[in-house]
């Protein structure tokens, strides 16, 4: 499975590339907002760090503005995603976009249904919103699953891109399931390295290296 980093702070993108284990990076209108930055600007930068697929946002919900816009972020690096909302208008722009060769990244699903039609309409990715949704008392990754199944049924290219992750639960249970990528939080990738045991043995380790007698 492909692991991306949820955010559009490029402080964090350069940690997570460090690790050597970045695939991709995902960022939305409220990411950017958070970094001060103008979109643009922003997003050349994090082009320039991680050579993988680099999802932006448009903030236009028209379809004329919308259309324009992808094009527009189209032509920032090779590697741009354009995330597009799961509107009737937004789906109209992805089977556009799609057609001009333009990757896209289908935001803002909840169901699988959502899922089917953005398939239909040739989405690169489509972004199930794990967290939101239980958030308001259904199972996230239960619409993953549903979301696999059915795209397998029916042979959708589609990747399943799982968002709005929130713990190491959602990636392990992601893993399980066989989605594309999960899209992850700096904080998260934090807690996917850190166990409790590996710093109690390790410590335990260095405490008994230093009894190893030097000579003889
Ligand atoms: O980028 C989309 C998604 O990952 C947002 O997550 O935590 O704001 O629900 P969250």
């Amino acid at each position: 499975m492909q692991l991306f980093i949820d955010t559009a702070d490029v402080q964090e993108i350069r940690e997570a590339a460090e690790l050597g284990l970045l695939d991709g990076v995902t960022t939305n209108p409220t990411l950017v907002a958070a970094t001060g930055r103008p979109m643009r600007e922003c997003l050349t930068e994090i082009c320039s760090i991680v050579p993988g697929p680099v999802s932006g946002e448009v903030l236009a919900t028209t379809y004329d503005e919308m259309l324009a816009e992808a094009r527009e972020l189209a032509t920032i690096a090779p590697n741009i995603v354009v995330k597009i909302p799961l509107i009737r208008d937004g789906l109209r722009v992805v089977k556009v976009l799609t057609g001009e060769g333009i990757k896209t990244n289908v935001t803002l699903c909840f169901s699988p249904l959502q899922a089917v039609l953005a398939a239909k309409a040739g989405a690169t990715y489509i972004s199930p919103f794990v967290g939101r949704l239980d958030d308001v008392g259904h199972e996230g990754m239960d619409v993953v699953h549903q979301i696999i199944e059915i795209y397998g049924n029916y042979g959708y290219d589609t990747k399943v891109l799982v968002a709005s992750v929130r713990s190491p639960l959602h990636v392990l249970t992601a893993m399980q399931m066989g989605a594309d990528v999960a899209t992850i939080p700096f904080k998260v990738i934090g807690q996917l390295i850190k166990h409790p045991l590996t710093d109690v043995g390790l410590a335990r380790f260095i405490a008994d290296a230093a009894k190893i007698p030097s000579k003889g």
